[in-house]
Formats: structure tokens, sequence, C-alpha cells
């Protein structure tokens, strides 16, 4: 059990390093690099942080970048934990915390998704409206951290919708045709089924995967707005008569990785300038 004492700690010893931030993006499969843009980047590995794990499958564990765009203070997390590496909830969802202690206020989650709506093809941006959590799984179970939060968070906007407005408005304006829809929370490791994904279909569910519903519950639960997207990298198991692999997914993000950078650019332009304060 991760106590608040533990991740204030990770805090300190992070906004020393990097500096605070008031905006996080967190960066979904094949959408790496985001970050070479900011301006005066720190950065601090993951390893050298105080309760984070150590390593990852892919053996990288990934970093925390924080600098300056558009005239705000940024945080951009490239690599996540994800509960299929058999993290608890508590490490999946520790960086969020200490970001909310670090001053971030706004987070732009993203992430890779098969396509579950038909109407949807590889290389589409969604805009997540709403979750579903089929994972059995909540980040917030066990004793309530009553600094972040309340015991029952309210869940009727998980996904801002002031925010989902201002992603709307930017993507029109740089002619990308944003797809809506819901996100369903997989526990992977495997891709699903084709008849999982037929339930996720009659559920009403848009796209699946296996990331981001646990960042955006400990997000709100204390307080940060949450914008989400999706990177729809493929055709969910079933729909297409061909099996789905990781390689196809990170080069869909490949595809995506420009209008992507512009679109988060453009909607970190529109955020109000904010004063960080302490926690
Ligand atoms: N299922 C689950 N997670 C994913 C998928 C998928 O089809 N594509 C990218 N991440």
């Amino acid at each position: 059990m991760i106590d608040y004492k533990d991740i204030k700690r990770a805090a300190n010893l992070v906004t020393h390093s990097i500096g605070p931030a008031d905006i996080a993006v967190i960066l979904g499969s094949g959408l790496g690099g985001y970050e070479e843009q900011l301006i005066d980047p720190a950065e601090i590995d993951y390893g050298e942080i105080p309760g984070f794990p150590t390593s990852t499958v892919s053996g990288h564990a990934g970093k925390f970048i924080a600098g300056t765009l558009k005239g705000k203070r940024v945080l951009v997390m490239s690599g996540r934990f994800h509960s299929y590496e058999g993290y608890g909830m508590g490490k999946v969802t520790l960086p969020v915390r200490v970001m909310r202690l670090m001053g971030v206020k706004t987070l732009i989650v993203t992430n890779a998704a098969g396509a579950v709506n038909m109407d949807f093809k590889p290389g589409d941006l969604m805009l997540i409206e709403d979750y579903i959590n089929l994972s059995g799984r909540n980040p917030l179970r066990g004793k309530n951290l009553d600094r972040f939060g309340p015991r029952f968070p309210d869940m009727t906007y998980a996904y801002d919708r002031e925010l989902r407005k201002i992603a709307q408005e930017e993507a029109e304006k740089l002619n990308i045709d944003l797809k809506h829809g819901i996100y369903c929370w997989m526990n992977g490791p495997t891709f699903e089924t084709p008849a999982e994904i037929r339930m996720a279909r009659t559920l009403g569910a848009d796209a699946v995967g296996m990331s981001t519903v646990p960042e955006t519950i400990v997000a709100r639960h204390s307080g940060i707005r949450v914008l989400g997207i999706s990177s729809i990298t493929n055709m969910a198991a079933g729909v297409l008569d061909q099996p789905i692999n990781h390689e196809e997914v990170l080069a869909a993000g490949e595809m995506v990785k420009e209008p992507f950078r512009q679109l988060v650019n453009a909607i970190i332009g529109r955020l109000p300038d904010e004063e960080i304060v302490e926690m």
C-alpha cells in the first residue's frame, strides 16, 4: 500500500530535479517523441524515483521530461506502467499521484487502441468521451487517500467537457477528422477474442485498450481535469479475418505522430496559464 508520505517523497525529488508542471501528457504506444519539442527540457528516469517500478517488459522503464511548450510548464511521461506487466494498481497510477503533487491540473492521457467501431480505421485519432472498465480492477480500492480526494469520486465527467470541446475545435482548425467514442479497458496482455469484441460493441464501446482508465480514475480522484485521445492502430479482433500483432500497433502509431503532435500542441495552447499551487 502506497501512502501519502511515499508519494510526497517521490514528488519532492522529481520536482527538485526537473521542476513543477501545470499540464501532463502521458504518451501511448507508438506516440513517443512528443517530448522532443519541449524547450529547456529536464528529465528523470523512473529508476531514480523512489517507489517507481525499475523495469518493464520491454526493458525501457521510461522517464519524466519537463519543459516549456506554448509558454506553459508541461510534463511528458514517456513510458507508462500497465497492470499486465504485473504491477499493482498503486504502482500503475503512482505517476499520476506524483504529478498531482508536482502541480499538474490538466492531464492529457493517450494510448494505442483497437477499433471496435467499424466506421473507424487505423490511423484515426479518437477523442475519448467516456470509458467502460471491464478489467474488474479499480486503482482506488483500499484505504482512501483523503488528501487526494473523496472515497466515492464522481465519474460523470471523467473526460472534461470543456477540454473535449477545445479538442474538437482545434481538430477542425487542423483539418483532422477526429473521431469520438467510448474506450473500453481490458487487462491484456492478450489481445481480445472476437467474441469479447462483439460483447464490447454490444456494450457501447468504440475502442479497446489496456491502459488509460486507471490513470483517468486516479487523476479525477484528485481533481485533475482529464482529456483522453486514442490512436486507433488496428481493427479489433475479428473485425478483419486476420490476427493482430504488436508491430502493426507500433507502425500505425508512427502514422499519426504528426497530426497527434499538432493537435496536442493546439490544445495545450488553449489551456489557461495557471499558477503552481503547493499541495
Ligand atoms: N486491443 C487491446 N489493446 C490494443 C489494441 C487492441 O486491439 N490495439 C492497440 N492496443
